[in-house]
């Protein structure tokens, strides 16, 4: 570079710099979509003071709902959009009303289509302006959905109003419809990792299963047990409570693997219609605090926490100071004892909770396994799976002795393998088909297809998974349940 061209560089550099720390002067000038709002709300918008309120990602809809009703109340509502690029994501309503280089103006709405049940959507205002008026007084509401991609965790309003007492009264009345409208409420919903991995996780909706008491088999009186401990307490809820009674309760249904844990869950889900379940499974474990904070504005409600053991030992929610285990737990113990809660847990690992849930007493108030189903269980089993079929009773009866120490679900495959082999064969279902396919079941060449389909280990009588016994009620109630 020539020495004249670095001089003249060195200039424009300094020039810049000066021109950096001068004080920009230009007043923001108001917009076009200001002057609209100018218009609604009769003052200068730059005069106006706003109103911030975060509603989480999963309460979209439940938000959209609200602020429709709201605005329902007043015949000249109007909800307009914003125009202006990209740009519009990036500022706040303030500068969006007044602005000192951008031109926003009003534009279309902005909506996303978003879940409200199984099967059902609706059209979500995710980013839009709602005028109306609220106890008399004009407001402005901007809503916008959250967005990884600008960095927004959380769905954000920003409310204009002339005075604000009235935003203050607008949001309290609006958490209120929201609770009392949600999408949620009455639904079985479940929590995923979002494919970023972090943040709060979707929320999908779940059809309710169908489970009728008949599906289940369990040793007599263990169903009817876990039934009025969940269900009976929401049933007499009022009579409870003034009796002086806590309504939370926390369930731990443990034992090994495919003797119908999550049948019993999703049973006691078939039994409560109408009541608000959150189901959290693995990885979403970790969505716990969200979860909880849900069941109590949804309450009555449930909340099931699937495979406890798998993540029991794992930090939670960003690496959190304590395993995951003791957060669910003071999950549970963050409710009130009057908020009609039921906790349920389920593990085939009860010897890695046992500890956990000694040091956290409380939160548990009854602990039940679900054992290996017993000969009369077998029976019991293999008619209600076969109940389709012509298989004999004398014959799945014996197949039913023979298949000592395995689980309930075992019994069901070995009704499908048999219908299977029929079907192969080309002939009817039959008794011959039963045998040989428990023969095939049992045999130790095929040992690790028994342990996949839950036909024990094959050596001693022990259980396999090394579950300690419990009976009901071990970690009995303490104070503050
Ligand atoms: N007690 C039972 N009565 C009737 N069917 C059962 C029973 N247990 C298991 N089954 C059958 O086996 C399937 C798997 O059982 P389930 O998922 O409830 O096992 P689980 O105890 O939750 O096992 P895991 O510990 O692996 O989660 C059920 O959907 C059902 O078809
Ligand atoms: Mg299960």
């Amino acid at each position: 570079m020539e020495s004249t061209d670095r001089a003249l560089v060195t200039d424009l550099q300094r020039l810049v710099q000066r021109l950096n720390a001068l004080p920009d002067t230009r007043e923001p000038q108001t917009t076009p979509l200001g002057a609209s709002i100018q218009e609604h709300l009769g003052v200068d918008p730059r005069a106006l003071p706003v109103t911030r309120e975060q509603v989480s990602p999963h309460r979209l809809v439940d938000t959209d709902i609200a602020l429709a009703a709201l605005a329902a109340a007043d015949p000249d509502a109007r909800l307009i959009g914003v125009s202006g690029g990209m740009e519009r994501h990036h500022e706040d309503l303030q500068n969006l009303l007044a602005h000192r280089y951008t031109t926003f103006a009003p534009g279309p709405v902005e909506y996303v289509t978003t879940a409200t049940g199984p099967s059902t959507t609706r059209q979500t205002v995710s980013f839009g302006i709602h005028l109306f008026r609220f106890d008399g007084s004009p407001v402005a509401v901007l809503v916008r959905n959250a967005s990884q991609m600008f960095g927004r965790e959380s769905v954000t309003l920003e409310i204009a109003a002339t005075d604000e007492a009235v935003s203050t009264r607008l949001v309290a009345r609006l958490h209120e419809v929201m609770n009392e409208r949600s999408v949620i409420r009455g639904n079985v919903v479940s929590f995923t990792s979002d494919e970023f991995g972090n943040g709060i996780g979707a929320l999908t909706f779940l059809a309710r299963p169908e489970v009728g008491p008949g599906d289940v088999v369990l040793p007599d009186g263990v169903l009817d047990g876990i039934r009025g401990h969940v269900i009976g307490i929401g049933d007499h809820a009022e009579r409870l409570l003034a009796l002086g009674q806590h309504l939370k309760r926390g369930v731990l249904l443990y034992g090994p693997p495919g003797t119908g844990k999550t049948l019993t869950v999703e049973h006691l889900l078939t039994s409560t219609p109408g009541r608000t379940a959150i189901l959290l499974q693995g990885g979403s474990l970790r969505f716990v605090a969200e979860a909880a904070r849900l069941a109590r504005a949804m309450a009555p409600a449930m909340l099931v926490f699937e495979d406890v053991d798998l993540v029991a030992m794992e930090r939670g929610m960003f690496g959190g100071p304590q395993p995951l285990l003791f957060e669910i737990l003071d999950a549970l113990d963050g409710v009130g004892g009057d908020a009609d809660i039921a906790f349920l847990l389920t593990t085939n690992r009860v010897d890695m909770l046992e500890p956990a849930l000694a040091q956290r007493p409380g939160r548990v108030d009854l602990a039940v396994e679900i054992p290996l189903p017993d000969a009369a269980a077998r029976r019991t089993l293999l008619a209600l799976y076969a109940r389709d079929t012509a298989l004999t009773t004398a014959a799945l009866d014996a197949a039913a002795d023979r298949a000592d120490r395995v689980t309930a679900s075992f019994a069901k495959e070995l009704v499908r393998r048999a219908a299977l082999r029929a079907a192969l064969a080309g002939h009817e279902l039959g008794d011959a088909d039963l045998a040989t396919a428990l023969d095939e079941m049992l045999d130790s060449a095929a040992s690790i297809t028994r342990a996949l389909v839950g036909g024990g280990d094959g050596e001693d009588g022990s259980d396999s998974d090394g579950t300690t016994a419990m009976s009901f009620g071990s970690f009995g109630h303490q104070p503050g349940m």
